[in-house]
């Protein structure tokens, strides 16, 4: 139960303030129903007494009364209780899940890649699911069984303390089971929240990458391991069911035996007259309404383990803390060189850039070459601080870029790569992204983006693009990403092989657009094309992670050997 307190001391607490006269509505409605339930236990016995033994006519056209009130009472309480318990909870979750969204959307790429997507989803909708379950089932439930277990014991202690005595005996010993088992549930939910997060996973991954999937006609092969992902969460939750189910058969048999004994004891005592029918079936019947309520906080345990091990995983996100952060949080005004200075990259212990140095000005295009795996978007990703170098520096303007304000620098950057993520929205909301709609801004960037003409055919700027963007050609999508890029008026311009997926037709669109939108800022393209490449200020040769030469074009076919040697591959892969 220790980490029970640490639950509710990071989680629960520091929300719960505000919640105090909910609490206190949840509490009353928590004693009406035990207060009810205690007392419809009683009534057996003045019913039995009065009105079935004694005939006492009077007490007939009473009781029923209170036996309807009583309910009534119960069945209040219980509504009270359950809602504004349920308010609590899920009020509290939503803040948690707001926490827990900004948390991770604040953290580093890092931490993205390390965890697969559908883990990060799991523990925002799952996860915190479990925590609600806390707040607004177990935590009443505890309190609300509690008062009723106290309720109905002094109405079984009050009706016969002998009685109760053997009765008493025997419930501990419905208990230790109930803990065996309960350990034992933990570590199955530990397990089976890893199994489920596995089929996530795996779930997302299919469905984002389903056309690769179907253009392999690999629906088999992805089919049977999630078969197989499926079948041993199947086998995992059987265990469960195996486990968590022998509880209550356990519980009642060993129950039995108490009513057992206490019927030959209680059965002796009234036939000898020591004790009236009514108080024996109200003792009986108190007793037998005791079994819920225990049953129900024996029960919590596991539950709780549950939930404690789902808020472990969501304390595990909220204690990240992003590395990626401003030192100085200086503004950015306007800059006029870019500068690496001999940096040094490494993931984890992979070695990426060993020492880079250039410096590129405003107005200038360099474009970084090399084989594929040699750094060209390594040296992109420190420029949007997607990473930090791990020696060396990035200076604009002499000023290291950790010192510049995190949003004001990425404002500044422009970076379109392979990949276009189009919204269901439309075409001048796909194009502001994240900023206030400017139509006549929106029109200017999709011109100088080339993009004006079929976005004309589309219908306009008011046309909604679909989720995938599917109703654009890879070139049309490109455009757009680039007409957003624009957008902001980036000083910086980056493009990560924006153009390698595209047929050359297309690609020379996006070639006229870069010429067109590079004037008076600094930009950087990575590209394959010997045509794109050829239009810039100067070429930087790059290879495992070192730049070999850099120069024009020209001056690289008369002094590179690993240029020429690039320029010939390309220039065969183009013909081809
Ligand atoms: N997130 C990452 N984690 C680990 N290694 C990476 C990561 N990104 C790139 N690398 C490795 O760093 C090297 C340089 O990669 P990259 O900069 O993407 O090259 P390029 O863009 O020139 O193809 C490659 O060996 C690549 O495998
Ligand atoms: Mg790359």
């Amino acid at each position: 139960m220790k980490d029970l307190k640490i639950v509710l001391r990071r989680l629960v607490f520091p929300y719960f303030r505000g919640y105090i006269p909910y609490f206190l509505l949840a509490l009353l409605g928590m004693l009406l129903f035990s207060a009810g339930t205690s007392a419809s236990a009683y009534l057996v016995k003045p019913v039995l007494d009065e009105i079935f033994v004694k005939k006492d006519l009077e007490l007939l056209y009473l009781l029923p009364y209170a036996i309807v009130f009583v309910y009534f009472l119960k069945g209040a309480g219980k509504y009270i209780q359950t809602y504004y318990s349920a308010y609590i909870g899920q009020d509290i979750i939503r803040k948690i899940r707001d926490r827990l969204f900004e948390k991770m959307m604040s953290l580093d790429l890092v931490f993205f890649h390390k965890f697969r997507s559908g883990e990060l989803i799991s523990r925002n909708v799952n996860d915190v699911d479990r925590i609600r379950h806390v707040v607004s089932t177990l935590i009443p439930d505890m309190v609300s069984q509690g008062l009723t277990a106290l309720g109905l014991l002094s109405v079984v202690i009050y009706q016969s303390p002998k009685l109760s005595f053997f009765a008493l005996i025997i419930m501990p010993a419905t208990i230790i089971p109930l803990q065996i088992i309960g350990k034992k549930l933990k570590k199955i939910s530990h397990r089976s929240q890893e199994k489920t997060s596995d089929i996530t996973s795996k779930l997302t991954e299919v469905f984002t990458n389903v056309e690769i999937i179907k253009a392999h006609a690999a629906e088999q092969y992805e089919h049977a391991i999630f078969a197989k992902q499926n079948a041993n969460f199947f086998k995992l939750n059987m265990k469960t069911v195996r486990t968590s189910e022998l509880s209550g058969p356990l519980m009642e048999t060993i129950g039995a035996i108490g009513v057992a004994v206490v019927i030959i004891i209680g059965g002796k005592e009234v036939i000898e007259g020591t004790m009236t029918v009514g108080s024996f079936f109200s003792f009986l019947a108190a007793l037998f309404m005791l079994y819920a309520p225990i049953k129900r906080i024996s029960s919590l345990y596991t539950k709780v383990q549950d939930a404690i091990a789902a808020s472990e995983r969501i304390f595990f996100v909220l204690d990240q803390e992003p590395t990626i952060v401003s030192v100085k949080n200086l503004p950015l005004g306007k800059i006029n060189t870019l500068a690496f200075e001999n940096v040094f990259l490494k993931y984890g212990e992979h070695k990426a850039l060993n020492g880079v140095s250039f410096e590129v000005k405003k107005g200038e295009k360099l474009a970084l070459v090399g084989d594929s795996g040699g750094g060209k978007s390594s040296i992109v990703n420190l420029i949007v601080r997607f990473f930090d170098p791990t020696q060396g520096a990035i200076r604009l303007d002499g000023v290291s870029l950790s010192d510049f304000n995190l949003t004001a620098l990425r404002t500044s950057i422009s970076m379109v790569t392979q990949r276009v993520y189009i919204f269901n929205d439309t075409v001048a909301a796909n194009v502001a992204y994240g900023k206030e709609i400017d139509l006549v801004r929106v029109v200017q960037c999709l011109e100088q983006a080339n993009a004006s003409d079929f976005v004309e055919e589309m219908g306009g700027v008011e046309t909604v693009l679909d989720e995938h963007g599917t109703n654009l050609s890879g070139g049309q999508r490109q455009r757009i990403a680039i007409a957003r890029a624009l957008y902001v008026d980036p000083q910086i311009l980056i493009f990560d092989e924006a153009t390698s997926a595209l047929d050359s037709k297309s690609e020379q669109k996006i070639t006229q657009a870069i010429e067109a939108v590079s004037k008076n800022r600094i930009t950087i393209i990575i590209a394959h094309r010997l045509s794109t490449i050829r239009q810039v200020d100067k070429i930087a040769v790059l290879r495992h992670g070192k730049i070999v030469d850099m120069g024009t074009e020209a001056y690289l076919l008369e002094h590179c050997e690993e240029y020429r040697r690039l320029a010939g591959t390309l220039a065969r892969e183009e013909e081809a």
